[in-house]
């Protein structure tokens, strides 16, 4: 069974009394524990189909179901990481891990074990009692990852979570997902339109096209970086720097290019 089904979704906005195709039929599915990430020009629908699968928006035609179900509204069973760090200002970081952790229903002892795990995996010890503005926007989202990993849920959904950040934190944010996604494989939904930062993270890419966003071509990753020993690397400018990285890359830009010569918009 998929993690997360999109079932021939289409939708539509009104716009001056028109309506505007923005997804017209997308199929896609995210089996479970697998990490997919979709890239599209701006405008394709990329973060719409985000929140369709959050439950935060509906298609006009189709069905978004995560572990069998459709869709109906947000709930527990997904957790969205999004590009603006939303943290709760007024808990510190142990709280603000710990808020979905007891709204689960765990007991304290293993609420503590939870936290503690993710707060080492996410290079924040030493921050528990720290409140988000005390951090910088990467540490923000380490906070935000590691709440969202903590909960274990059957989806987790991420739009441009590194989106807000400078290059350099970016980078070492891409390598701590990295390590994170690999030791705890979790059916993840990511949006980004940075190109490398799929290939690098995803063990599928999803390519869209420019509005209306169709699905125009599935790259599979994950064999590609098992063959080519990618996880040797601890770093990830030695990744991009590989033959195999470097191959997709360039066809995911020559595809994305190609959506952008035929955009009136661009
Ligand atoms: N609630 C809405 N009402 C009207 N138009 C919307 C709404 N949400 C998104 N759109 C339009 O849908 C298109 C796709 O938006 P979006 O999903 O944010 O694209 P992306 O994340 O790929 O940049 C854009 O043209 C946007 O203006
Ligand atoms: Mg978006």
């Amino acid at each position: 069974m998929s993690a997360i089904e999109f079932k021939n979704v289409s939708r539509s906005f009104g716009r001056d009394g028109k309506d505007v195709l923005v997804l017209d039929n997308v199929s896609l599915t995210v089996a479970s524990n697998e990490f997919v990430a979709i890239v599209g020009p701006s405008g394709c629908g990329k973060t719409t189909c985000m929140r369709m699968a959050a439950g935060l928006e509906f298609p006009s035609q189709g069905t978004v179901s995560v572990a069998g179900k459709p869709v109906i509204e947000p709930g527990p069973d997904r957790a969205v990481v999004f590009q603006q760090f939303a943290l709760f200002p007024w808990k510190s970081v142990y709280e603000n891990i710990d808020f979905g952790l007891r709204a689960k229903g765990l007991d304290e002892a293993e609420r503590k074990r939870l936290i503690a795990h993710y707060i080492g995996l996410m290079n924040l010890s030493g921050f528990e009692s720290a409140f988000p503005h005390q951090l910088s926007g990467g540490m923000q989202q380490r906070v935000a990852i590691a709440r969202a990993y903590a909960l274990d849920p059957q989806a987790l959904l991420m739009d441009e979570p590194f989106g807000a950040l400078d290059a350099q934190t970016r980078v070492v944010m891409q390598e701590e997902l990295v390590k994170l996604a690999r030791k705890n494989p979790r059916t993840v939904l990511f949006i980004t339109h940075a190109v490398e930062e799929a290939v690098y993270l995803a063990d599928r890419v999803v390519i869209m096209t420019s509005r209306p966003g169709r699905v125009k071509e599935i790259l599979d990753i994950k064999s590609i970086r098992e063959q080519e020993q990618w996880d040797q690397h601890a770093r990830v400018e030695d990744v991009m720097d590989l033959a195999s990285f470097v191959h997709l890359r360039t066809r995911i830009w020559k595809s994305l290019r190609e959506e952008h010569a035929g955009d009136p918009e661009h």
